[in-house]
Formats: structure tokens, C-alpha cells, sequence
């Protein structure tokens, strides 16, 4: 291997990454949904990719391009995700950056609402599944590294803390999505990487960057 031939650390590796918003049906035209673009994830795919790996992404409905080489599984909703996820398990290492729904219409009509000339409808809203916890205390066939993402605008670190304890997974990357850093959709992330072991604070990179750090650090940790 010369030396500028790329590091491809995750060769015979499987890598799951989930990526973009998810939207939930209100009626067959419209649906709830969040500012996620999809970039963070989507870079991952690509990076563990191009590390090597052999990459299942499972894609809410998002405007990026498929990451060459990488296996897209597209779906709409987080209860499509989530048996997405289940049916691209088993996997070494996973990361979840999708920016999961977290409630969905109860009763999604099976017809367009019409306006009635009275009053507005009311959506009653129901918690969906938890993608991360459910994949994080899978007794058997749970991935050797499971990687959250925690989008906050405050008291970054402290929720991320909670969030990893909450969750069960190994890992939480904690994105600054306040007004002055972050914002959802830009094309920089400033994050913080939170493990048992401590809190490694990254400065504002490109999330290609981003992508390609964290590649490096499941390599590593990977590593036999
Ligand atoms: N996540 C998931 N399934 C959900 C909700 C979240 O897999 N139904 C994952 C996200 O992909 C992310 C992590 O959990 O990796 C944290 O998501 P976040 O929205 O920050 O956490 P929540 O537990 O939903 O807490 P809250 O939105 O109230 O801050
Ligand atoms: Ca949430």
C-alpha cells in the first residue's frame, strides 16, 4: 500500500447509519415533520465508506443525493424506520442521526380532511418507538458500538450526559444547535463527543469533517 493510498480501517466492517428527518402522515397529502437535511448523516455513510465498510443507510425523505457505494434504504415514517433498522441488523457499529419524529398522528385519516366550515380539526399525537434506546438494550445481536446524535440548544453537555445514560448506547455525539452556532441544515456542526470515559470537545468543522473524525474514531475503537 503506497503511502497516499486513502486508510480504509473498516474493510469486512458492517456500519448502519440513519439519517434526515422522518415525516409522519396527518392524512394522505400532509404530514409533521423537522428541519433535518439529512447532511450529517449522509456524510457518515459516505466516510465509513469510503473507510472501507460496508454501509446500510436508512434515509427519511430528504433532498441529498444517495452516497456512492453505500446501500439506501429509503422510508417515510420512524415506525418504517425502525423495521428498517431491524432488517439491516446485525452490524458492528451504528449510528443514529436521524432526527426521528418523536410523536405521530394517532389516527391518520385514510382520506384528505376537507375543511368542514366549522371548526378546526385536532390531531391527537402519540409517542413513536425510540429507534436508539430499542437498538441500545437489544440483548441479542446488539451492535458492537451504538452512536447517538443529541441535537440541543442549551446545557449541551448536560443533556447529552442524561441522554447516554437514558438511551443505553456507547456513545453520544452532542450537536450545538443554538441560533449562534449550529442551526439545523447549515453546512458546519459544532459537536462534542460523549463516552463513558469523558467528553472530547471538537471545534466547528465542516460536517464532511465531522464525518470523517468520527469514521476514524469507531475505526479505532473497533480495532481488535
Ligand atoms: N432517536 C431515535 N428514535 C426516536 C427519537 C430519537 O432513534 N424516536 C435517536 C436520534 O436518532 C438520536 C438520539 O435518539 O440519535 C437522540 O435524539 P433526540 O431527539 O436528541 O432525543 P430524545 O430522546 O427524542 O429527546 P428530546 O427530543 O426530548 O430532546
Ligand atoms: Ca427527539
Amino acid at each position: 500500500v503506497g503511502r497516499l493510498e486513502p486508510a480504509r480501517p473498516l474493510v469486512g466492517r458492517r456500519v448502519l447509519v440513519t439519517s434526515g428527518p422522518t415525516h409522519e402522515p396527518i392524512d394522505p397529502v400532509r404530514y409533521i415533520a423537522n428541519r433535518s437535511s439529512g447532511r450529517q448523516g449522509h456524510a457518515i455513510a459516505r466516510a465509513a465508506a469510503e473507510a472501507g465498510a460496508y454501509v446500510t443507510l436508512v434515509s427519511g425523505p430528504v433532498a441529498q443525493p444517495d452516497p456512492p457505494g453505500v446501500h439506501v434504504v429509503h422510508v417515510e415514517s420512524a415506525r418504517e424506520m425502525l423495521e428498517a433498522v431491524e432488517v439491516a441488523l446485525p452490524a458492528d457499529a451504528a449510528v443514529f442521526t436521524a432526527a426521528v419524529a418523536d410523536w405521530r398522528v394517532a389516527d391518520a385519516a385514510e382520506e384528505k380532511i376537507k375543511k368542514q366550515g366549522t371548526a378546526a380539526p385536532t390531531l391527537t399525537l402519540v409517542e413513536n418507538p425510540d429507534i436508539l434506546a430499542h437498538v441500545s438494550r437489544m440483548t441479542k445481536g446488539r451492535p458492537g458500538l451504538v452512536v447517538g446524535f443529541a441535537a440541543e440548544t442549551e446545557h449541551v453537555i448536560e443533556h447529552a450526559k442524561a441522554k447516554l445514560a437514558r438511551k443505553g448506547c456507547d456513545w453520544i455525539v452532542a450537536n450545538d444547535v443554538s441560533p449562534e452556532t449550529g442551526i439545523m441544515g447549515g453546512l458546519s456542526n459544532t459537536v462534542h463527543l460523549v463516552t463513558a470515559t469523558g467528553v472530547d470537545d471538537w471545534p466547528t468543522l465542516d460536517k464532511d469533517e465531522v464525518a470523517r473524525r468520527l469514521v476514524a474514531r469507531i475505526a479505532t475503537a473497533l480495532r481488535p
